[in-house]
Protein backbone atom coordinates (compact mmCIF):
# COMPACT_ATOMS: atom_id res chain seq x y z
CA UNK A 1 0.00 0.00 0.00
CA UNK A 2 2.64 2.30 1.08
CA UNK A 3 4.83 1.83 -2.40
CA UNK A 4 1.77 3.41 -4.58
CA UNK A 5 1.88 6.22 -3.01
CA UNK A 6 2.92 8.90 -5.38
CA UNK A 7 7.10 9.35 -4.47
CA UNK A 8 5.88 13.26 -3.57
CA UNK A 9 3.30 11.60 -0.79
CA UNK A 10 5.69 9.36 0.27
CA UNK A 11 8.22 12.11 0.74
CA UNK A 12 5.54 14.22 2.96
CA UNK A 13 4.63 10.89 4.75
CA UNK A 14 8.30 10.75 5.63
CA UNK A 15 8.47 14.01 6.61
CA UNK A 16 5.42 14.20 8.80
CA UNK A 17 6.88 12.57 12.23
CA UNK A 18 9.80 15.18 12.61
CA UNK A 19 7.75 18.34 11.28
CA UNK A 20 7.06 19.01 15.49
CA UNK A 21 9.61 18.30 17.63
CA UNK A 22 9.16 15.44 20.30
CA UNK A 23 7.86 18.01 23.18
CA UNK A 24 5.71 19.70 20.67
CA UNK A 25 3.78 16.50 19.86
CA UNK A 26 4.13 15.20 23.96
CA UNK A 27 2.05 19.04 24.55
CA UNK A 28 -0.38 18.12 22.02
CA UNK A 29 -1.53 14.72 23.30
CA UNK A 30 -1.92 16.31 26.58
CA UNK A 31 -4.19 19.19 25.32
CA UNK A 32 -6.03 16.68 23.71
CA UNK A 33 -6.69 14.63 26.64
CA UNK A 34 -7.74 17.40 28.69
CA UNK A 35 -9.88 18.85 26.07
CA UNK A 36 -11.52 15.52 26.37
CA UNK A 37 -12.30 15.43 30.15
CA UNK A 38 -13.58 18.79 29.67
CA UNK A 39 -16.15 17.52 27.05
CA UNK A 40 -16.88 14.73 29.46
CA UNK A 41 -17.52 17.28 32.64
CA UNK A 42 -19.49 19.73 30.12
CA UNK A 43 -21.64 16.58 28.95
CA UNK A 44 -22.72 15.26 32.27
CA UNK A 45 -22.79 18.79 33.64
CA UNK A 46 -25.67 19.73 30.36
CA UNK A 47 -28.05 16.81 31.38
CA UNK A 48 -28.04 18.04 35.07
CA UNK A 49 -28.45 21.41 34.36
CA UNK A 50 -31.08 20.82 31.66
CA UNK A 51 -33.16 18.93 34.54
CA UNK A 52 -32.77 22.24 36.42
CA UNK A 53 -34.11 24.56 34.15
CA UNK A 54 -37.25 22.27 33.18
CA UNK A 55 -36.23 21.35 29.52
CA UNK A 56 -36.14 17.80 30.47
CA UNK A 57 -38.13 16.11 32.67
CA UNK A 58 -36.46 15.61 36.31
CA UNK A 59 -35.25 11.97 36.22
CA UNK A 60 -33.58 10.35 40.21
CA UNK A 61 -31.62 7.88 38.45
CA UNK A 62 -30.40 10.00 35.27
CA UNK A 63 -29.65 12.66 37.32
CA UNK A 64 -27.53 10.74 40.05
CA UNK A 65 -26.06 8.91 37.02
CA UNK A 66 -24.25 12.19 35.71
CA UNK A 67 -23.33 13.17 38.70
CA UNK A 68 -21.42 9.98 40.02
CA UNK A 69 -19.61 10.73 36.61
CA UNK A 70 -18.70 14.00 36.93
CA UNK A 71 -17.70 12.93 40.34
CA UNK A 72 -15.45 10.60 39.20
CA UNK A 73 -14.13 12.61 36.18
CA UNK A 74 -13.49 15.17 38.62
CA UNK A 75 -11.46 12.61 40.81
CA UNK A 76 -8.89 12.66 37.61
CA UNK A 77 -6.74 15.53 38.51
CA UNK A 78 -3.42 15.31 36.35
CA UNK A 79 -0.83 17.41 36.61
CA UNK A 80 0.43 15.52 33.13
CA UNK A 81 -2.04 17.28 30.92
CA UNK A 82 -0.73 20.31 32.06
CA UNK A 83 2.54 20.34 30.77
CA UNK A 84 4.59 23.53 30.79
CA UNK A 85 4.61 25.02 27.10
CA UNK A 86 0.98 23.78 26.21
CA UNK A 87 -0.10 27.64 26.83
CA UNK A 88 -1.92 29.49 24.28
CA UNK A 89 0.84 31.45 23.60
CA UNK A 90 3.16 28.94 22.85
CA UNK A 91 1.02 25.99 21.41
CA UNK A 92 -1.58 25.49 18.84
CA UNK A 93 -5.47 24.69 19.36
CA UNK A 94 -5.29 25.28 23.36
CA UNK A 95 -7.42 28.00 25.12
CA UNK A 96 -5.11 27.71 28.08
CA UNK A 97 -3.55 30.66 29.29
CA UNK A 98 -0.30 31.41 30.66
CA UNK A 99 -1.30 32.56 33.50
CA UNK A 100 -2.31 29.29 34.38
CA UNK A 101 1.51 28.16 34.80
CA UNK A 102 2.04 31.72 36.88
CA UNK A 103 -0.39 30.79 39.39
CA UNK A 104 -0.30 26.99 39.61
CA UNK A 105 -1.58 26.87 43.26
CA UNK A 106 -4.77 29.36 42.41
CA UNK A 107 -5.30 26.66 39.97
CA UNK A 108 -5.37 24.35 41.84
CA UNK A 109 -7.57 25.85 44.39
CA UNK A 110 -9.93 26.45 41.85
CA UNK A 111 -9.84 22.73 40.88
CA UNK A 112 -10.18 21.88 44.22
CA UNK A 113 -13.74 23.72 44.27
CA UNK A 114 -14.89 21.86 41.48
CA UNK A 115 -13.95 18.77 43.00
CA UNK A 116 -16.04 19.96 45.85
CA UNK A 117 -18.75 21.35 43.99
CA UNK A 118 -18.96 17.75 42.59
CA UNK A 119 -18.95 15.74 46.10
CA UNK A 120 -22.17 18.38 46.86
CA UNK A 121 -23.79 17.34 43.32
CA UNK A 122 -23.39 13.55 44.17
CA UNK A 123 -25.26 14.04 47.68
CA UNK A 124 -27.96 16.01 45.60
CA UNK A 125 -28.70 14.77 42.07
CA UNK A 126 -30.96 11.85 43.45
CA UNK A 127 -32.82 13.32 45.85
CA UNK A 128 -34.99 15.34 44.26
CA UNK A 129 -35.50 18.44 41.44
CA UNK A 130 -34.49 20.97 44.10
CA UNK A 131 -31.37 19.50 45.91
CA UNK A 132 -30.17 19.35 42.30
CA UNK A 133 -31.17 22.62 41.60
CA UNK A 134 -29.37 23.87 45.13
CA UNK A 135 -26.36 22.29 44.35
CA UNK A 136 -25.61 23.58 40.55
CA UNK A 137 -24.73 26.81 41.67
CA UNK A 138 -21.32 25.77 43.44
CA UNK A 139 -21.02 23.37 40.41
CA UNK A 140 -21.55 25.78 37.68
CA UNK A 141 -19.89 28.66 39.42
CA UNK A 142 -16.65 26.59 39.64
CA UNK A 143 -16.54 26.07 35.74
CA UNK A 144 -16.95 29.41 35.31
CA UNK A 145 -14.84 30.64 37.65
CA UNK A 146 -11.63 29.36 36.37
CA UNK A 147 -12.82 30.00 32.70
CA UNK A 148 -12.71 33.53 34.03
CA UNK A 149 -9.01 33.50 34.68
CA UNK A 150 -7.30 30.72 32.83
CA UNK A 151 -9.41 30.17 29.49
CA UNK A 152 -8.97 32.20 26.65
CA UNK A 153 -12.16 33.08 24.73
CA UNK A 154 -13.67 31.24 22.04
CA UNK A 155 -11.44 32.23 18.48
C1 LIG B 1 -9.28 24.61 37.18
C2 LIG B 1 -9.80 25.30 36.02
C3 LIG B 1 -11.01 24.80 35.29
C4 LIG B 1 -12.16 24.26 35.81
C5 LIG B 1 -12.53 24.08 37.27
C6 LIG B 1 -13.00 23.92 34.68
N1 LIG B 1 -12.37 24.25 33.51
FE1 LIG B 1 -13.09 23.95 31.65
N2 LIG B 1 -11.34 24.60 30.87
C7 LIG B 1 -10.29 25.14 31.58
C8 LIG B 1 -9.22 25.49 30.68
C9 LIG B 1 -7.89 26.11 31.05
C10 LIG B 1 -9.66 25.16 29.39
C11 LIG B 1 -8.88 25.29 28.08
C12 LIG B 1 -8.18 23.95 27.81
C13 LIG B 1 -7.40 23.96 26.52
O1 LIG B 1 -7.90 24.52 25.50
O2 LIG B 1 -6.28 23.40 26.50
C14 LIG B 1 -11.00 24.61 29.55
C15 LIG B 1 -11.77 24.15 28.48
C16 LIG B 1 -13.08 23.71 28.60
C17 LIG B 1 -13.91 23.30 27.49
C18 LIG B 1 -13.51 23.31 26.01
C19 LIG B 1 -12.86 21.98 25.68
C20 LIG B 1 -12.44 21.88 24.22
O3 LIG B 1 -12.76 20.85 23.57
O4 LIG B 1 -11.80 22.82 23.71
C21 LIG B 1 -15.12 22.93 28.02
C22 LIG B 1 -16.32 22.41 27.25
C23 LIG B 1 -15.02 23.08 29.45
N3 LIG B 1 -13.76 23.56 29.76
C24 LIG B 1 -16.04 22.78 30.33
C25 LIG B 1 -15.90 22.82 31.72
C26 LIG B 1 -16.94 22.45 32.63
C27 LIG B 1 -18.34 22.01 32.23
C28 LIG B 1 -16.45 22.60 33.88
C29 LIG B 1 -17.11 22.35 35.20
C30 LIG B 1 -17.85 21.11 35.39
C31 LIG B 1 -15.07 23.06 33.74
N4 LIG B 1 -14.79 23.18 32.42
C32 LIG B 1 -14.24 23.35 34.79
C33 LIG B 1 -10.23 25.29 32.94
C34 LIG B 1 -11.15 24.80 33.84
Amino acid sequence: MFNRLTAPARALALALPLALPQAAMANEAAIGARKAQFQLFAFNLGVLGSMAQGRTDYDSGAAQAAADHLYHLTRVANPALWPEGSDNATAANTRALPAIWENLEDFAGRYAALQSGAEAMQAAAGTDLASLQGALGALGGACGACHDSYRAPAP
